[in-house]
């Protein structure tokens, strides 16, 4: 099977693009990363991809008068390299209605909640506040409106007595980097595909996530 084309989307340390990059190192996931594209300047993860030569390219929001013509600025580096997967790595802009159309279908992200539960920010902290006994990750593909679009897997732990928002991100973060490698595998695979409004497993419409945890698929 060829390599999937990947190219990543960061604004920060980068640990999730260093989990895929050690899956591409190990021959678990066959992919090349075409680019990093970061928005910070300062964003860990672009010495993460320089160690590995992968190409990088700082495209700094704040150099734009808009949403739309900093993405503008964004397709103009990715579509040339035609990739087959945009993976958004920790990439903390919201997409303008444009960007994510033009790549529907063909970009996902990473979230640390079990959506439809706590989309945006501070979700650790959330769980905390409401008592919840669940807490976790979800991989989706990405639809117009906030951390929506349908989820390929979702990786759940279990709120400990003790935990703080802190020892829940940390945790979280560790079942991130096993859920996000194997959710861009099945998609390099071409076991799951988003198609229209379906997300497809083995050719059947997958109605539910599926579903991470102790380290395996349940
Ligand atoms: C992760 O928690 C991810 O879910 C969220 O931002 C964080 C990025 O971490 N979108 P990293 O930059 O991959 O280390």
């Amino acid at each position: 099977m060829e390599k999937v084309s990947l190219v990543v989307l960061i604004s920060g340390s980068g640990s999730n693009l260093q989990a895929i990059i050690d899956a591409i190192n190990n021959a678990q996931l066959n992919a090349e990363i075409k680019a990093v594209i970061s928005n910070n300047v300062s964003a860990k993860g672009l010495e993460r991809a320089a160690r590995e030569n992968i190409t990088t390219h700082v495209i700094d929001h704040r150099e734009y008068l808009s949403r739309e013509t900093f993405d503008q600025a964004m397709m103009q580096v990715i579509d040339p390299l035609q990739p087959d997967l945009i993976v958004l790595a920790g990439f903390m802009r919201i997409l303008s209605d444009k960007f994510i159309t033009h790549y529907r279908h063909h970009l996902i992200n990473i979230h640390p909640s079990l959506l439809p539960k706590y989309k945006g920010l501070n979700t650790h902290q959330k769980v905390i506040d409401n008592n919840d006994r669940k807490h976790g990750a979800s991989v989706h593909y990405v639809d117009i409106e906030l951390d929506s679009g349908p989820i390929v897997i979702q990786a759940e732990i279990p709120v400990l007595e003790n935990d703080t928002a802190e020892s829940l991100a940390e945790r979280v973060l560790t079942e991130e980097h096993k859920i996000y490698p194997l959710a861009i595998k099945l998609h390099a695979e071409g076991r799951v595909r988003f198609e229209k409004d379906n997300l497809l497993l083995d050719n059947k419409v997958l109605k539910k996530p599926l579903i991470w945890q102790n380290n395996q698929l349940i």
